[in-house]
Order: structure tokens, then C-alpha cells, then sequence
């Protein structure tokens, strides 16, 4: 009999605030995910129940929400209750305590006892969408991104880090993991987060915590060393496997770590941002440096405690490249897995997997686990819109040599990814080989910042002669240096400060289409590498369906439109059509 189980990260009162979403496990195996986000169309999707990437999911195997055996959720409200004012727990466990209270702190507590009794608020919402409502069973936060690492690793054994803002009371935990799952090995506690650290220093530069640490980091390679910023940072927190940031990170939110930062570093907050003087990179840098520092210090002690060579990582620290790659290169560490979906929408991964013994979970292939479009479906949806299309027979080689030509080309095929990097399936593809394409997406298409790198696609068979260190890196979470010798290729998508460069390695049974595109390119240019950033507009979720991709293309400086089989050219800046695209675009009968 199939088995079908949901689970889900809601972010609704303690469940967390931020990236909901969804995922259906058939007998036992992730058959789809999603991200509340990519259905909402707001990024991040907070304080959303994520109604739409549950329906996705019964949509999927056309369920119903009471054909599922049971729910499973990233939480755990019994750790949740520990961290309950104190007084307030020990009030209630009185006996008929609700009884001696006044009316108006009887509805204090019930007000209080429904937001610390989640599963009620969790149970009313399914029942929008189905009853009966299956089973729910709740799971640690940081035992789920612990899951979400290693059981997809293909490792018999690993040090697997979770490293967060929070979760629950958790911030890091280390586990050990073998085919028997995992074991906590230790714990750090909130507010002792580096998730909040780097979140304090990002609200300082002037972003949005929780939004802009990647650009942090990106800002990094354009700071230099500052013994003076890194004299002050480091007697405000200690980095090393002890280490210490709570000076910064106490309190709701990082408002006090600001303070505590405009204070210690003598300067107010950023408020330009985007804009930086040099001060402010220097600042970025450190920042990343005392990131990387410390959890190298923790995968390295641990490692060595344990002789365990392998590091698994997740939590939404782990969307750090550049200190995923210092991981790696650390001499105790031979290999490393990073969950792509590292941040808290992976946590539906986890949880789907946790109960599962590690080896009976495949090792992760793909992260394109949304909904796909038939080309007829996109068909009927461009002839009643009246838009003209072709359909060139090899949509590979033709996106190849309109990439060639210097076109901008809008990417959409086969299922949406899940995780915040688009590998393939719903892209941006450029000529990766002169900053003028880099600033050519920059002003027609992204519109951000100038001085944020892209990223490109590389066949893995060439990824030796691109990459120092090269390991076939398939989801955009690593990073590496370019080789000297092959930086003139590839100058759109190499770091300006650094020459580093953060790749997606394609291989034919990973993505045969995609891996055809850079084949076809490469045998026009030499080059088997594309420019590769998200389709979307700047601040927008990923697009995820054909109408929204059609929008985009026409609402940003994209030359050409990929969707499946079928091409669309601006009028502005068409080519010619080859006799075969010509061929097939007259009307079918
Ligand atoms: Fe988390």
C-alpha cells in the first residue's frame, strides 16, 4: 500500500516567521517540495501559513489532505514550552490555576496558552483544506536541518553542523551521524547564534536581517584587513569553537546588536544601503571572517574528536558559500554535503526524512522537486494571448547560439527548484565570457547592485580546468577560485574582488537539456560555461509558472524567451528564425 506523508514548515507565531513550505513523501521517498514563497509571490512569505505549497503537494499526487497516513512538522512545541516565562509555567502547573485567575487574565492565559499550544492554530488551518486532518507529529527544528544534511549526503558517517538564527531554543548543534541517525553532541544555545550575529552585523550595513547576509558576503572580498574594526569585533565576541557572540545577540531581534555595534565602532548604522565606503567593506569582511573562523574551529575540533573526516551542514548559515568552501579546504575535512535548501524551508525535507534510516535515503540528485508545465499547456497559453513563438526542434542549441549572439535568454523548463538558487530549470542564461554581459544583466534585467557577482553553469567535465580544488558542486553552495588561466573566459561570473566564483556543475543525467545548452555553447565558443541567475525580478520570488516568466520578459531587457519547446524573440532584437524554427512556427492544423 503507498504511504503518503506531508510535511511542512509553517511560519505562523512561534513556528517561525519566515520561509514556509511543503513536501510530500511517497513511501517514505520526497516526491515534491515547494516554497510558500514561489506561490505567494512575496519573498520570504513571512508569517504565512503555507496553505498554497500544501495544496501543491496533494495537487501533485491528486490527494486529498485526508488520504495522507500523517503530518509531520519541524517543531517542537514541548521544547518551545521550556523557554515559557518562568513564572508563568510554574502558575499554570498549579491545579485549577485557570480557575482562581480573574476574567481578564483568564483570556491573558488562554491567549497565551493558544499561542504556546501551536498545534491547535496548525490543526484549524488544515481543516480549510481537508478533513479529516491526519495525524500530526511535531520533530526538533535543528534535529530536521540535521536530517535534511545527512540523510542526502551519501555519507555512512559525518559530523553534521546545524547552524541558525534559532530554532526553538537551539542556535548550533553538532551531531554525530551514522546508518543508526544522529546524535547531538552539542549544543549552543540562543541567543549564542552566529545566525544573529552575521544578521547584526547585516542590519548594521543597512539590510534587512534574514535577506540581505548573501550580499554581506558578497560584500566581503571588496573589504581588507582592519586591525582596528578587528580589535573592537573581537572584544565584543569570541570566535572559536567556544565561541561567544551574545554581547551582540541578546535581546529580540538585533536591535541591541546594532547598538552595541554603533557604540563599540563608533559609527551609526548604514543607512544607504547598497552604498559603501571602505570602512563598511573592511567591516563586512571581518564579520565574514570571524563567521568562517569559528565554524571551521567547530567542524575541525569535532572532526578530530570523533575521526570522522565527513561534514554535512545546514540551517540558514550554510547558505554561506564562501565559509561552506573554508570547510571544505580545512585539511581535517575530506568531504563536504551541504543541504542546497540549507535555510528553514529545507526543514520540511528533514523532517520527511528523520525517521528514515540514513541509508535507505537516496542520495540528493536534484533540488527540482516543484510543478512542471506541458508545452501544449504553454502552447494554448501563447496563442490566446496572441504572442508569437517558434519552436526550433533543438531549443538547446538555438538558446545556445542566441547566448552566443549576446542575447539575454529566459530559461524555463521541467520542474520549479525548491532552495533560493535556480539551477537550470527557471534561469537568466548570459555569455559568460565579458563583464559587459555581467553589466548587461545588471541594467536590463536584475536592476542591483553593481557590484554583486553572478554565478555561472559549467559542464562538470570541464570543472578541473575552470576551478582550483574542483569537486563536482551541482547547487551553487560552494565556492571556489578560478584558475589563472581561465579567468579571460569566464570574467561575468567570477567575484571582481576575488576571482572566486560560486558554480553550478551540470552533468547530462542531472539535467540532459541543460547540459546539452552549454555543450552547444561551448562548441560555438570554446567556453562550456554560462552565466546562470535566477528568473525573477529584483526582490521577487523565482518565477514558477509560464505566465509569470511571460511577464518578467516582457517587464525586463530580455531578448529571448525559452518556455520548453517553444521560443519567443523580442521583435527589437530577433534574429532571423532558422528554417526550422520558421518551419514549425507556422500554425498547426
Ligand atoms: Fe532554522
Amino acid at each position: 500500500m503507498t504511504t503518503h506523508v506531508l510535511a511542512f514548515k509553517p511560519a505562523i507565531g512561534l513556528y517561525g516567521q519566515h520561509d514556509p513550505s511543503a513536501a510530500l513523501f511517497e513511501n517514505g521517498d520526497l516526491v515534491f517540495g515547494i516554497e510558500e514563497e514561489r506561490l505567494s509571490r512575496t519573498k520570504h512569505a513571512t508569517n504565512t501559513f503555507p496553505e498554497r505549497a500544501i495544496r501543491a503537494c496533494l495537487d501533485h499526487r491528486r490527494l486529498e489532505l485526508g488520504d495522507l497516513d500523517r503530518i509531520v512538522l519541524p517543531y517542537d512545541p514541548r521544547l518551545r514550552a521550556e523557554i515559557l516565562p518562568h513564572y508563568l509555567r510554574d502558575a499554570l502547573r498549579q491545579p485549577g490555576a485557570l480557575s482562581k485567575l480573574s476574567a481578564l487574565e483568564r483570556t491573558a492565559v488562554t491567549q497565551l496558552q493558544a499561542r504556546f499550544r501551536p498545534a491547535s492554530e496548525i490543526k484549524s488551518r488544515l481543516a480549510e483544506i481537508g478533513t479529516p486532518v491526519p495525524p500530526i507529529e511535531t520533530r526538533p527544528h535543528h534535529a530536521c536541518h540535521a536530517a535534511s544534511a545527512f540523510h542526502p549526503s551519501g555519507f555512512d558517517e559525518a559530523i553534521v553542523l546545524t547552524v541558525d538564527a534559532k530554532g526553538e531554543y537551539d542556535s548550533t548543534v553538532v551531531w554525530y551521524g551514522d546508518g543508526d541517525g544522529l546524535r547531538r553532541i552539542r549544543t549552543y544555545e540562543h541567543p549564542n547564534s552566529l545566525g544573529l550575529f552575521f544578521a547584526a552585523v547585516t542590519e548594521y550595513l543597512g539590510y534587512r536581517m534574514f535577506n540581505g547576509e548573501g550580499k554581506v558576503m558578497g560584500l566581503a572580498p571588496y573589504g581588507r584587513e582592519n586591525p582596528e574594526i578587528e580589535r573592537t569585533l573581537r572584544r565584543l565576541v569570541t570566535t572559536g569553537v567556544d565561541y561567544d557572540v551574545t554581547d551582540l545577540t541578546e535581546g529580540w531581534g538585533t536591535g541591541r546588536g546594532v547598538r552595541r555595534l554603533e557604540r563599540a565602532l563608533g559609527r551609526p548604522r548604514n543607512d544607504a544601503p547598497g552604498e559603501f565606503d571602505q570602512w563598511q567593506k573592511d567591516l563586512a569582511y571581518v564579520a565574514q571572517k570571524l563567521l568562517e573562523e569559528t565554524v571551521v574551529d567547530v567542524a575541525e575540533t569535532y572532526a578530530g574528536r570523533l575521526g570522522v573526516g565527513n561534514v554535512a551542514l545546514a540551517g540558514g548559515v550554510a547558505l554561506n558559500c564562501k565559509m561552506n568552501a573554508r570547510v571544505r579546504e580545512s585539511p581535517v575535512v575530506d568531504q563536504v554535503f551541504v543541504q542546497p535548501v540549507a535555510h528553514d524551508a529545507g526543514l520540511a525535507l528533514g523532517a520527511g526524512w528523520l525517521d528514515r534510516r540514513p541509508a535507505d535515503v537516496p542520495e540528493m540528485e536534484t533540488v527540482s522537486l516543484g510543478p512542471e508545465f506541458a508545452v501544449e499547456e504553454i502552447r494554448r497559453l501563447l496563442e490566446t494571448n496572441k504572442i508569437p513563438y517558434g519552436e526550433p526542434g533543438d531549443v538547446a542549441r538555438y538558446a545556445a547560439e542566441r547566448l552566443a549572439e549576446g542575447a539575454l535568454v529566459g530559461w524555463f523548463q521541467g520542474r520549479l527548484e525548491m532552495g533560493p538558487r535556480a539551477l537550470g530549470n527557471r534561469s537568466i542564461l548570459a555569455d559568460p565570457r565579458s563583464v559587459d554581459s555581467r553589466d548587461r544583466v545588471n541594467r536590463f534585467v536584475k536592476h542591483r547592485e553593481e557590484w554583486r557577482p553572478f554565478a555561472p553553469s559549467m559542464l562538470e567535465s570541464a570543472a578541473e580546468e575552470y576551478l582550483e580544488g574542483a569537486v563536482p558542486s551541482p547547487y551553487m553552495i560552494d565556492a571556489f577560485r578560478a584558475r589563472d588561466d581561465r579567468k579571460d573566459d569566464v570574467a561575468a561570473v567570477l567575484h571582481p574582488a576575488d576571482d572566486t566564483t560560486r558554480p553550478q556543475t551540470v552533468r547530462a543525467d542531472q539535467n540532459p537539456r541543460y547540459h546539452r545548452l552549454i555543450s552547444e555553447f561551448e562548441r560555438i565558443t570554446g567556453v562550456p560555461v554560462v552565466l546562470n541567475t535566477s528568473f525573477n525580478d529584483h526582490a521577487e520570488p523565482i518565477v514558477a509558472t509560464p505566465t509569470e516568466a511571460l511577464k518578467d520578459f516582457y517587464g525586463m531587457g530580455l531578448d529571448v524567451l525559452v518556455l520548453e519547446d517553444l521560443v519567443i524573440e523580442k521583435a527589437a532584437t530577433a534574429r532571423e528564425p532558422t528554417p526550422d524554427a520558421k518551419r514549425a512556427a507556422l500554425p498547426e492544423n
